[in-house]
C-alpha cells in the first residue's frame, strides 16, 4: 500500500497530489502539432458541499438545461452576479478550522461541463495511449483552484491538486470526432488548500486555459534547453536534451546538432537589460517546436550573485496575478501590459509571488527582459499562529505533494532564460519537506540558484533572503556583521551568501517611504543585491457601489481588510505615485551635479548595457520656466563608469532661482517603449531662490466688525481673515492632522508601529482652537492662539502675524509647543477654505505628482498645473494623499471665481487642495465615500511627517520625522 495515500479519505482531502496525471514537462506556446483550446463558455452548477450531487453529471447525455453558464478560464465567485458565492480575503489565517488534511463540509463545489467536436483536420481517430504510430492526445489544465476531478465522455481520467500548476492527462481512446463531453468537478477546499495559504483572495475555479493537445507519434515528450554563457571567452554553449531524440537548428549561428550534443561558439549573451534571444528549432520525427535560446550563466561567486560574470542589482517587484474583474484569470494582453509598465519604470526583476505565473508571462520576461525568481505554489503561513504545529512542510505525509509541486514548476518553466532562481515557496516555516524539494531541484537543474526566505538558516538556499528588514539591518548584512546563527557551520555558510530582500517597501496606500534610502544601501554594499518591492498591484475587486472592494466587503467571517491593496499600481493598473518614485529611485543612470552647477556627473548604473540607447539633453530653467536647452554630450560609458559633462553656459538668463535638469531618453523605439521615453533624470540648483519680499507699511484700519489691512480683511473679534486679496476665505487655522495613511496605521501585530492610534490617543484629530489676543498695532495684525486637544496639557501656541502693503498680505506663523510631546506631528501648517469655484491650481514647485518627505525624489521642480480633482491620488482606501511638495508659489483660480489667489511661501511649502475636509477623508473607507462639497479645502504645510512603510515594515526614518518643535514660516497672499 502507498504509505502516503490514505484510502479512508476522499481524494480531495488526501494529502497525495493526485492520480491519473502524466509526469510534468516543459510548456511551450507553439509547435506544429495540433491543439484545440477548450476555453470559452461552459455549463456550470454550484453545490454547497462536496457531496451534494453524485457524479452522474459526467455521463454523456446528462441534462444540464437548468445550469448556469460560466466563462473558462474564470472564477465562479466572480461570475453570476453574486449567485455563485463571493470572494474572501485573508492574509495568513485559514478561513476554515485547521485540521489537516481535512476540510469543512461546507465546501463550494463547481461542476463544469462542456461539449466539443474535433476540428476538421484533427489527426485521425485516436489510438490507445501506448498504441502504435499515430500518437496520442492530451488534455491539459494550466490552473484549477483547488482540486479537480476530470471525466471525458463519462470515463474518469483522474484528479489533481496544485492550483497554479499544470496537469495533463492522456485521453487514450476516449475521444470522438464530435459530441465529446468534458466534465470537471472542482472543490474550493482540499488538502491542497493547506499548501496554498498565500496572502490573496480565495478564488476557486478553472482559472487558466484548458487545452487539448495532439501528440503525433514521435512528438517531443519533454525537452530541456541548456544554454550557458562564458563571459571570458564570449561563447555560448548549447545542448538540448530531448526525448525522443531529434535535431536542433539555430540558423543565425549556423548550429545544426543532434539533441544531447553540445556546441560552443561565439554568441551574444541574454540579460534582462539586453534580452538577446536566438530563434532556433527543435525537431523530432513527430514535431517541430520553435525555440528562443538565451545564453546566460547564473552563479554565486565570492559571495556575490552574478550573471555572465557580473554582479546584478535586482530592481524588482513581487507580482501576483490579478485582474480587478477576473481575479487570477489574467489574459495575455494584461500580462504584457504588466511587463511594459514594469520596463517603463526601470523594473528589472520579478518574483512570481507566490506561485508560478501563467506560463506565457515567462515568455514575455524572456522577450522583453526581466530577471525572474520563479516561486513554487506553496505557503503554509496559517500554521505560524499555531506555533507551526502540524506544518505540512515538516510532516512527511505531505512530502510527495511538495515534490510534485516542485517538479511541476521546474519542469514547466525550465526553458526560460529569464528564470534565474527557483523559490521553494513563501512563508512555510522550516521543515524536511523543503529540504527534499531543494535536493530534488538541485539534482534536476543545477544551472539555477535556490531561494527561500522562511528558514532563517538559509540551509536549503544559495542566497540569504529576508523580508522587510529595516535599513539598519540591511546595512549590517551588507557589512556581513548581521546577528549570528547558533550553529557555526550554518552561520558561516549564510554569511558567505549574497543578500536579497525578497520583499521590502510595502507599497500599501500612500508610500512606500524610504525607497531611496534602501537603494543607497544596495549601491554601497556589494552583498546587497537589491530586492523586490511588495507588491506590484492592489488586489481591489471591481465593485458597483464600492469602487474597488477589499477584505470584509463580501461579508467574510474572517478577513484582513485593505491589506490586499498594497501595490505600486491601482487595481486597474494606473500607476500610483509609489511606482513613479520607484522608477526614479532605481533609474539605471545617475545624473548629479559635479564640481560646479554647470557640470553634470553621469554614471552608468546598468549592469550590462552601455548608454548608446539613450539620448541626453539638458535644460536651464528660471523660476521653473525653461529658458534654454539642448542635447547634452555624454560620452559612451561602460556599466559602472562615470563621466563629467560640461553643460553649455546659459546665455543671458533672467534673474531668479534657476535649475539645471539633465534627462536621459530612449534614443529609438524599443520593444517596451517608444523613442523619447524618459529613463532617468537629474536636477539641481544653478542659482538659489532670492529671499521673498515681505510686504509691510499698511496700517490696520477698523471698519465695523472688520479690521482691514492692505488687501485683506479680518474678523475683528476672532482675527480670522475674511478676504485675502479680494478672495473670500474661511477657517484659516493652524493644522496638524492628516487622514492617517495605511503606513500611519502600522501593523496590527506590532502595536509600536501603530502611529495613527497614538495620534488619536493624543487627540491630534480633535484639536481645539482658542483665540487669546487680536492686536491691531505696530503696522500689522497679531493674533495669538493656542491649539490643543481635550484631556491633555499638550498644546501648540501659535502666533499669526499679518503685515501688508497695498497689494500683498503676509502671514508669519510662529509655533511653540507646550508640554511633553511624545508623538510626532502628522503635519504642521495652515488650512483654509475657498469657494468651490477655485478648482484650478498652478504652482511652481515639485511635480507633477505627489511627494512626501521620504517619497518625493521623482518630483521635479517646475511649473505645473492641475485641477483640484486631478490633484487627488485615488488610493483604494482613502487617506492622506496628493500633496505637492517644495512649492514656491501656487495660484488657485477658477472660471467664475473672480480674482485668483496667489500664495508664496518662505520656506517652500507643501500644498493640498481637496473638495472634502480632512475629517471626511479620514472617515471614508472606499473611493465613492468621497463626495465633493461646496468648498475647496486647502492646506499649506510647512512640514510633514514622512510616510515610511510600517503597514508591514519599518516606520519613518528619524530624518523624516516631524517632531513638535518651535517653527516659524511665512506665506504671502496676493491676487493671481
Ligand atoms: C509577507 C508575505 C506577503 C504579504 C506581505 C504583506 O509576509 O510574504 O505575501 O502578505 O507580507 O503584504
Amino acid at each position: 500500500m502507498d504509505l502516503m495515500h490514505d484510502p479512508a479519505l476522499p481524494a480531495h482531502e488526501d494529502p497525495a497530489p493526485g492520480t491519473g496525471t502524466l509526469p510534468p514537462r516543459a510548456w511551450y506556446a507553439r509547435s506544429d502539432a495540433a491543439r484545440l483550446p477548450l476555453n470559452g463558455a461552459w455549463r456550470f452548477r454550484l453545490s454547497p458541499t462536496a457531496t451534494t450531487h453524485d457524479t452522474s453529471f459526467a455521463d454523456p447525455g446528462h441534462d444540464t438545461s437548468g445550469w448556469d453558464e460560466i466563462a473558462v478560464p474564470g472564477h465562479w465567485v466572480l461570475q453570476g452576479g453574486g449567485r455563485h458565492g463571493a470572494p474572501a480575503y485573508t492574509n495568513t489565517p485559514y478561513p476554515f478550522p485547521v485540521d489537516p488534511p481535512r476540510v469543512p463540509d461546507g465546501n463550494p463545489t463547481g461542476d463544469h461541463l462542456r461539449t466539443f467536436d474535433l476540428p476538421g483536420g484533427w489527426p485521425a481517430a485516436p489510438l490507445p495511449a501506448d498504441g502504435p504510430a499515430d500518437g496520442e492526445t492530451l488534455l491539459r489544465f494550466d490552473g484549477v483552484d483547488s482540486h479537480a476531478r476530470v471525466w471525458l465522455n463519462g470515463t474518469e481520467l483522474g484528479e489533481f491538486k496544485g492550483s497554479r500548476l499544470p496537469h495533463e492527462f492522456a485521453v487514450g481512446t476516449l475521444l470522438r470526432p464530435a459530441g465529446n463531453v468534458l466534465a470537471v468537478r472542482v472543490h474550493q477546499w482540499s488538502s491542497g488548500s493547506y499548501l496554498e495559504d498565500q496572502d490573496q483572495w480565495w478564488l476557486p475555479g478553472i482559472f487558466r486555459d484548458v487545452t487539448l493537445l495532439h501528440r503525433p507519434a514521435g512528438a517531443v515528450r519533454d525537452f530541456f534547453v541548456h544554454a550557458s554563457y562564458d563571459h571570458v571567452a564570449g561563447t555560448g554553449t548549447l545542448r538540448v536534451d530531448c526525448a525522443p531524440g531529434g535535431r536542433v537548428t539555430l540558423p543565425e549561428l549556423g548550429v545544426d546538432i543532434a539533441t544531447g550534443e553540445s556546441v560552443t561558439l561565439p554568441a551574444e549573451p541574454w540579460t534582462a537589460e539586453l534580452p538577446r534571444l536566438y530563434a532556433a528549432e527543435l525537431a523530432t520525427a513527430g514535431e517541430r517546436i520553435p525555440l528562443r535560446v538565451g545564453f546566460r550563466t547564473v552563479a554565486v561567486e565570492d559571495g556575490v550573485l552574478r550573471v555572465n560574470g557580473r554582479r546584478i542589482l535586482l530592481r524588482g517587484v513581487n507580482r501576483h496575478e490579478f485582474h480587478p474583474e477576473h481575479g487570477r484569470a489574467v489574459d495575455e494582453e494584461t500580462m504584457r501590459a504588466d511587463v511594459l509598465l514594469m520596463k517603463r519604470h526601470n523594473v528589472n526583476a520579478v518574483r512570481t509571488s507566490h506561485y508560478p505565473p501563467h506560463p506565457a508571462f515567462l515568455d514575455l520576461c524572456d522577450e522583453l527582459g526581466l530577471w525572474v525568481v520563479d516561486e513554487c505554489d506553496l505557503e503554509t503561513h496559517g500554521f505560524g499562529a499555531l506555533g507551526w504545529r502540524g506544518n505540512p512542510v515538516a510532516d512527511e505525509r505531505w512530502t510527495p505533494a511538495l515534490l510534485d509541486r516542485a517538479a511541476r514548476m521546474v519542469e514547466r518553466d525550465k526553458n526560460h532564460p529569464s528564470v534565474i532562481m527557483w523559490s521553494l515557496g513563501n512563508e512555510c516555516g522550516s521543515g524536511a519537506g523543503l529540504t527534499a524539494m531543494a535536493d530534488w531541484i538541485r539534482g534536476r537543474d543545477p544551472g539555477r540558484l535556490l531561494h527561500y526566505e522562511g528558514d532563517p538558516t538559509s540551509r536549503d538556499t544559495d542566497v540569504y533572503s529576508r523580508m522587510y528588514a529595516d535599513h539598519d539591518e540591511v546595512r549590517r548584512i551588507g557589512e556581513r556583521t548581521e546577528d549570528s546563527l547558533e550553529e557555526p557551520a550554518l552561520d558561516a555558510r549564510r554569511r558567505a551568501q549574497p543578500f536579497v530582500l525578497c520583499e521590502y517597501a510595502h507599497a500599501m496606500g500612500n508610500g512606500p517611504g524610504g525607497l531611496a534610502d534602501y537603494q543607497r544601501l544596495f549601491e554601497t554594499y556589494e552583498r546587497c543585491q537589491g530586492g523586490f518591492v511588495w507588491e506590484w498591484i492592489d488586489h481591489g475587486i471591481a465593485h458597483p457601489e464600492l469602487g474597488f472592494a477589499y477584505g470584509g466587503d463580501f461579508g467574510e467571517e474572517l478577513h484582513d481588510g485593505a491589506f490586499v491593496c498594497d501595490g505600486l499600481v491601482f487595481p486597474d493598473r494606473t500607476p500610483s505615485p509609489g511606482l513613479t518614485e520607484f522608477g526614479h529611485v532605481v533609474q539605471p543612470v545617475r545624473i548629479e551635479p559635479g564640481d560646479s552647477p554647470g557640470q553634470a556627473v553621469v554614471t552608468n548604473l546598468h549592469d550590462f548595457a552601455g548608454l548608446d540607447h539613450l539620448a541626453f539633453s539638458w535644460s536651464y530653467a528660471v523660476d521653473g520656466a525653461e529658458t534654454e536647452g539642448g542635447p547634452a554630450p555624454v560620452p559612451p560609458l561602460a556599466p559602472g563608469e562615470s563621466a563629467k559633462v560640461e553643460l553649455p553656459a546659459p546665455g543671458n538668463p533672467p534673474a531668479g532661482e534657476a535649475q539645471w535638469t539633465v534627462t536621459a531618453r530612449l534614443a529609438a523605439d524599443t520593444a517596451w517603449a517608444p523613442a523619447g521615453h524618459v529613463v532617468a533624470h537629474g536636477q539641481w540648483s544653478a542659482a538659489p531662490r532670492p529671499p521673498l519680499a515681505r510686504p509691510a507699511g499698511a496700517a490696520p484700519v477698523r471698519d465695523d466688525a472688520l479690521i482691514r489691512l492692505g488687501p485683506a480683511a479680518f474678523d475683528a473679534r476672532t482675527g480670522e481673515p475674511r478676504t485675502l486679496a479680494g478672495v473670500p476665505v474661511e477657517g484659516l487655522r493652524l493644522e496638524v492632522w492628516r487622514a492617517p495613511t495605511d503606513n500611519d496605521h502600522g501593523a496590527g501585530w506590532l502595536p509600536e508601529t501603530e502611529l495613527a492610534r497614538r495620534w488619536r490617543k493624543a487627540g491630534l484629530h480633535r484639536m481645539r482652537h482658542r483665540t487669546d489676543a487680536v492686536e491691531a498695532a505696530d503696522g500689522g495684525l497679531t493674533v495669538r492662539t493656542r491649539v490643543a486637544p481635550a484631556a491633555t496639557d499638550l498644546g501648540l501656541a501659535a502666533e499669526f502675524r499679518w503685515t501688508a502693503d497695498g497689494d500683498r498680505v503676509a502671514l508669519t506663523v510662529s509655533v511653540t509647543p507646550e508640554g511633553d510631546w511624545r508623538v510626532p506631528l502628522p503635519r504642521l501648517g495652515i488650512r483654509l477654505t475657498l469657494p468651490a469655484a477655485y478648482g484650478a491650481v498652478r504652482w511652481y514647485g515639485g511635480g507633477p505628482g505627489e511627494a512626501y518627505p521620504d517619497t518625493g525624489t521623482a518630483a521635479l521642480l517646475g511649473r505645473w498645473s492641475a485641477s483640484v480633482d486631478e490633484l487627488q491620488t485615488p488610493y483604494v482606501r482613502p487617506q492622506e494623499n496628493g500633496a505637492r511638495a517644495r512649492v514656491r508659489w501656487a495660484e488657485l483660480t477658477g472660471a467664475g471665481a473672480g480674482a485668483g489667489l496667489r500664495v508664496e511661501g518662505e520656506p517652500e511649502f507643501a500644498l493640498t487642495a481637496r473638495r472634502w475636509t480632512t475629517a471626511e477623508l479620514d472617515a471614508a473607507t472606499h473611493r465613492p465615500d468621497l463626495v465633493p462639497g461646496d468648498r475647496v479645502h486647502v492646506t499649506l504645510d510647512h512640514d510633514r511627517h514622512g510616510i515610511g512603510s510600517a503597514s508591514c515594515g519599518p516606520g519613518v526614518l528619524p530624518q523624516y520625522e516631524l517632531a513638535a518643535r518651535p517653527a516659524a514660516f511665512t506665506f504671502v497672499f496676493s491676487a493671481a
